[in-house]
């Protein structure tokens, strides 16, 4: 199939390229390069010796998508453009309603204009809210703390009435966890610019001696040390999530939790990457962060289930694959 892929050059949007490739699939990649590099483009190609189109877009703008559908012939679209930055989001709400919300409403009605049925969403754990672990897909999405979470649950619900009264819209609402990790060629991987609010790129710049030590947000949560539990999912276990979404697509709107279902605190992470590359990572226990929640992983047994996937690699290997990427590529 020919798949559009929004945000196709970013950090979760890259590696699902590759998988997509390596599937066999065609991509057409949009995206305003706002918070990723052209070079990426070439890379995905280098690294699966195939072709991508790329169109240097912001998918906001309805001239620029209905050109893309007017100009290909387009089977399914994998929509990951969007701001993702949680305190971000709380400081630039309008910025996060407008971006994230307005690029799916847009895509969502140039697929029915252009009877492209199959739209697989990128969402998040993030809209479980205060739930209690391990988030089901069977249970109500609550208020999260942010409006970067909110734009995630709005964008949902927008999808599910659109095929609603449209039964023949296919929509794959995919959650993910904590996705980490690299392609194993190094080539690719996660690179925030400025210094990274996430747990792992600020670890693999720790261990860089980029940043001197990692500031550990607490220890006095009620999980298995005080620290923050998460369920760290690799970056290419959650990009061939969703191949498998694409090519199980069925009418109506199906909801997945893609993670391993397992759950990982802050201090485990940090010994699982000084193990795994044999590296001191320095740290500092101090106040826990505004709208951090104790605990998220996921139940997985759905996507197990309806679509025979789960994630293969392990803590050790996301450690690694993080390192490898941050010492031989990422020069932020
Ligand atoms: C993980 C754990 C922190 C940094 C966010 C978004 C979520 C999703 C993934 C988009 C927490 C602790 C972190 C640091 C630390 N993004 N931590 N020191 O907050 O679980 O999820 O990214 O979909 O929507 O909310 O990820 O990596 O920021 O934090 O102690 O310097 O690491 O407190 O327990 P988070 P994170």
């Amino acid at each position: 199939m020919n798949i559009l892929v929004t945000g196709g050059v970013g950090y979760i949007g890259s590696h699902t390229c590759i998988s997509l490739l390596e599937s066999g699939h065609s991509v057409i990649i949009a995206d305003n390069l706002y918070n990723s590099k052209r070079e990426t483009v070439e890379k995905i190609k280098y690294l699966t010796n195939d072709n991508v189109d790329f169109y240097e877009i912001d998918v906001t703008d309805t001239q620029a998508v209905d050109d893309i559908f007017k100009n290909n012939i387009i089977d399914g679209v994998i929509h990951f453009a969007g701001f993702k930055a949680v305190g971000e989001s709380v400081k630039l709400p309008l910025n996060y309603y407008y971006n994230n919300v307005v690029s799916t409403m847009v895509l969502a009605d140039a697929c029915l204009k252009y009877n492209v049925n199959r739209f697989v969403f990128s969402s998040s754990a993030t809209v479980y809210g205060n739930n209690t672990v391990p988030f089901s897909e069977t249970m109500d999405p609550l208020p999260t703390t942010n409006p970067y979470g909110e734009t995630k649950s709005m964008s949902e619900r927008i999808l599910t009435d659109i095929a609603r009264a449209n039964p023949a819209f296919s929509v794959s609402l995919l959650r993910y966890f904590n996705p980490v990790g690299a392609h194993e060629s190094g080539l690719i991987g996660e690179s925030p610019n400025g210094i990274p609010n996430n747990l792992m790129p600020y670890v693999t710049q720790v261990a860089k001696r980029k940043l001197e030590k990692l500031r550990i947000f607490g220890n006095d949560y009620p999980t298995v040390d005080g620290t923050g539990v998460r369920d760290y999912i690799h970056i290419m276990d959650l990009a061939e999530g969703h191949v498998v979404a694409l090519n199980n697509l069925t009418e109506g709107v199906h909801i997945y939790n893609l993670g391993t279902g397992k759950g990982t605190s802050v201090l485990e992470l940090v010994k699982a990457f000084e193990v795994a590359n044999d590296i001191t990572i320095p740290y500092e226990i101090v106040d826990r962060r505004p709208g951090d929640i104790a605990s998220c992983y996921a139940d997985v047994s759905k996507a197990k289930q309806e679509l025979g996937w789960i994630a293969k690699r392990d803590l050790i290997a996301m450690c690694k694959d993080a390192w490898r990427f941050e010492i031989k590529i990422n020069k932020n």
